[in-house]
């Protein structure tokens, strides 16, 4: 479909419905003042070389250029209508899929659409200090370009609430601008997204295991019945993948910068680097927050989006049934923790079994991680994740004293070895320590290792991100 010139560029042929078009229009001024308000924080007016989404067909959507933040085109992009589509899975399997919000879903399909974007403006106000000690160009670059697809995917599901759940959608799109992350009195609706994200470390660790979670909540609503969720989020997953490039090949890089220094003989605090343990505790904190955000091992609201043919598993193509009608093996704490076996109904246990593509996932970027100690000569060392019991604060192992090996530990026992465990005030306030802004062509903090190559074919000393021009 062509591009429409309309202020807001989009493929959903906007001009065609004059009310939609207001009403859209009249939420993108109060938009731009959030970002302004609570975005990027010191670099509205800076000319950053961003990728902005202009159509979705291949290579035609990721169009470099240096941009002002808030003049970036934000838009709206559905992956195109097919014919004749069928639902793939639940009760519903093999019905053609919905164009509009079925009355019955109506509530369950508003729920997951606002909780799925109220995470997108929470991002960008945890991270908006970040730019001011950036490790390099390239790294400031790639951290705005994380934030204005936070923006867009915002946009996206905006669309969705106005264009299909009338005035209720109008109201719930206002008070997703109203929200705050971190606020006393409308904090943002899931608790990972009200932490402040205060170094860079964490940035990485966000976009590595916080963003991961969402390109896995959008992966099973890219299979949904309704058309329009599922063909938003496949176009969402398209931008989410340089995310958590970036917080892959961030944490990589510390790690290497660290291992370089180890292999070296030398310790890496004597050379303003972090040390291995406070990055394994980065891990341990940031993996196990992420994982409660799937949800409750065992949970009926999972069985019932599935049943009705509202959130599907992950490539549910590649499994062979779809009704989800067998059972699952799932460890429970039993009497005082004890684990006992229990064979689940699949439908309850659809939030474990994305948990369990989320850690495979995890997995080989550890994987990958423990490769590049590896290549720096250093042997003996590694890093891991912690066990999926350890640390949880949402399911069946909430607050239960188990140890980053998955062994159940006493209340006491437990306690006295948290501070090896997650990173402590005086680990936070270390790698606080490190943050000073790098901003000469191609240099890089001393704490990160380089990339192995530029942006979009251009070279590491490029200039990403410049001065507003006199
Ligand atoms: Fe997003
Ligand atoms: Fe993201």
């Amino acid at each position: 479909m062509a591009l429409d010139q309309s202020s807001i560029p989009n493929n959903v042929d906007l001009s065609s419905d004059r009310r939609l078009q207001r009403a859209l229009e009249q939420w993108q001024p109060n938009f731009l003042d959030w970002w302004k308000d609570v975005g990027p924080e010191g670099f509205q007016s800076h000319e950053v070389w961003l990728r902005t989404a202009i159509s979705v067909e291949a290579g035609g959507w990721a169009h470099f250029d240096y941009v002002r933040m808030p003049d970036y085109r934000w838009g709206i992009f559905l992956e195109p209508q097919q014919a004749d589509k069928k639902i793939g899975f639940g009760d519903v399997q093999g019905a053609p899929v919905w164009d509009e919000v079925p009355g019955e879903h109506r509530n369950a399909l508003r729920r997951i659409i606002v909780t799925q974007a109220d995470t997108e403006p929470a991002s960008v106000e945890q991270q908006r200090l970040l730019g001011k000690t950036a490790p390099s160009l390239y790294d400031l670059r790639n951290l705005f370009q994380v934030n204005v697809e936070e923006g867009r995917h915002l946009w996206a599901m905006v669309y969705l609430l106005h264009r299909y759940f009338g005035r209720d959608g109008r109201e719930e799109a206002e008070e997703l601008l109203q929200r705050r992350s971190g606020s006393s009195d409308k904090p943002r609706i899931l608790n990972a997204f009200n932490e402040p994200i205060a170094d860079w470390l964490s940035f990485f660790m966000f976009a590595m295991f916080t963003d991961r979670d969402g390109k896995y909540q959008l992966a099973a609503l890219a299979e949904s019945g309704f058309d329009p969720l599922a063909r938003t989020t496949r176009f969402m997953l398209t931008e989410e993948a340089h995310h958590l490039f970036v917080g892959e090949t961030g944490v990589d890089r510390v790690i290497q910068r660290t291992a370089q220094i180890m292999a070296a003989g030398k310790e890496p605090r004597a050379e303003g680097a972090v040390p291995l343990e406070i990055i394994q505790k980065y891990i341990n904190l940031w993996f196990t927050l992420s994982l409660d955000l799937f949800g409750g091992e065992i949970s009926s609201n999972a069985a019932d989006f599935f049943a009705a043919g509202l959130k599907g598993r992950f490539r549910e193509d590649g499994y062979e049934e779809h009704k989800g009608l067998g059972t699952y093996k799932m460890q429970t704490p039993g009497e005082a923790g004890k684990l006992v076996e229990e064979d689940v109904p699949l439908r309850n246990a659809m939030n474990e079994v994305l948990r369990d593509e989320y850690v495979k996932d995890c997995q080989r970027a550890c994987d990958r991680w423990n490769k590049s100690i590896g290549k720096t000569g250093l042997t003996g060392v590694s890093v891991k994740l912690p066990h999926r019991r350890f640390h949880r604060g949402v399911g069946p192992f909430a607050g239960l004293p188990y140890s980053p090996d998955g062994a159940l530990l006493s209340q006491s026992e437990h306690a006295a070895h948290i501070a090896h465990w997650l990173p402590s005030e005086e680990d936070f306030a270390y790698v606080r320590s490190l943050m000073h802004p790098v901003t000469a062509r191609g240099q890089m903090a001393n704490w990160i290792a380089p990339p192995s190559k530029g942006i979009d074919g251009l070279p590491l000393d490029y200039e990403y991100v410049k001065p507003p021009a006199a």
